[in-house]
């Protein structure tokens, strides 16, 4: 059996091949431009992102690291760019437009150009350096302990509540630590009903067993409404 035919929990047609930009990741994570230069970082996962593009592009030292990265680039494209079609066709629902904030993004339209435009880049950069993106399947990851300065989580971990268990986000937070140096930053604290992880006061009572700090911070980016926090923790 192959790697993504044995994860549990996800199938590839369960995975949205969607990502953010590069400013949607610099708003979520209240990073700035020198908090990223001199550091290896990981952003995991990553998905159709265009984060790990533009930071190497911009001489920073990024890798990304996805599970749906086991699937040919082509298939990718292609998957991306349905799963796009899909989400934009959901988003025109208006008791689902009702949950965002329409300031960042103006309209469904742009936010349909931005995320085809980050995938887009996404893509073309996996092409040309493909040594930048590796496949991995949470909570394990094929990297050496304190590989990263620095490790990003976005729009995975708490926003996926109901599919996710709390074994699985205290184990994946565990890997996302051995593999950095400094801190891991996640995004957000909230899941898809726009409501405070209902486990994150016992997780951040075990990652402070653990012998690290934590800092629940708000963030300048919320486009699902009261989704503007994030979880850092520090060694
Ligand atoms: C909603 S996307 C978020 C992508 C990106 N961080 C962002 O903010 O746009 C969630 C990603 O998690 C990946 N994923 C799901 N389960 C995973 C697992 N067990 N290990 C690694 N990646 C996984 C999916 O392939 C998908 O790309």
């Amino acid at each position: 059996m192959s790697k993504v035919e044995s994860v549990n929990k996800w199938d590839l047609n369960r995975i949205v091949f969607i990502g953010r930009t590069w400013d949607e990741y610099m708003r979520m994570f209240g990073l700035t431009k020198e908090d990223l230069v001199g550091r290896k970082i990981l952003d995991c996962p990553a998905g159709a992102c265009s984060f790990t593009a533009v930071s190497n592009q911009l001489g920073m030292d990024v890798t990304a690291c996805d599970i749906a990265y086991y699937l040919p680039i082509e298939q990718l494209e292609q998957k991306g760019l349905q799963d796009i079609e899909t989400t934009m066709s959901n988003m025109e629902r208006a008791d689902i437009q009702k949950n965002f904030l329409w300031d960042y993004f103006k309209s469904v339209d742009e936010l349909k150009q931005i995320r085809t435009q980050a995938m887009n880049q996404c893509i073309s950069d996996m092409k040309r350096n493909k040594n930048r993106y590796i496949s991995a399947v949470l909570p394990t990851l094929p990297f050496d302990d304190k590989q990263f300065d620095l490790t990003l989580s976005a729009n995975f971990l708490f926003l996926y509540e109901d599919k996710l268990d709390y074994e699985f986000h205290l184990q994946t937070i565990k890997e996302l630590m051995r593999v950095t140096k400094d801190e891991v930053r996640i995004f957000p604290t909230t899941n898809f009903a726009c409501e405070r992880y209902k486990y994150l006061d016992k997780l951040i009572s075990d990652i402070h067993n653990l012998g690290w700090m934590t800092e629940e911070i708000k963030v300048p980016y919320e486009f699902q409404k009261n989704t503007n926090t994030m979880l850092k923790i520090m060694r």
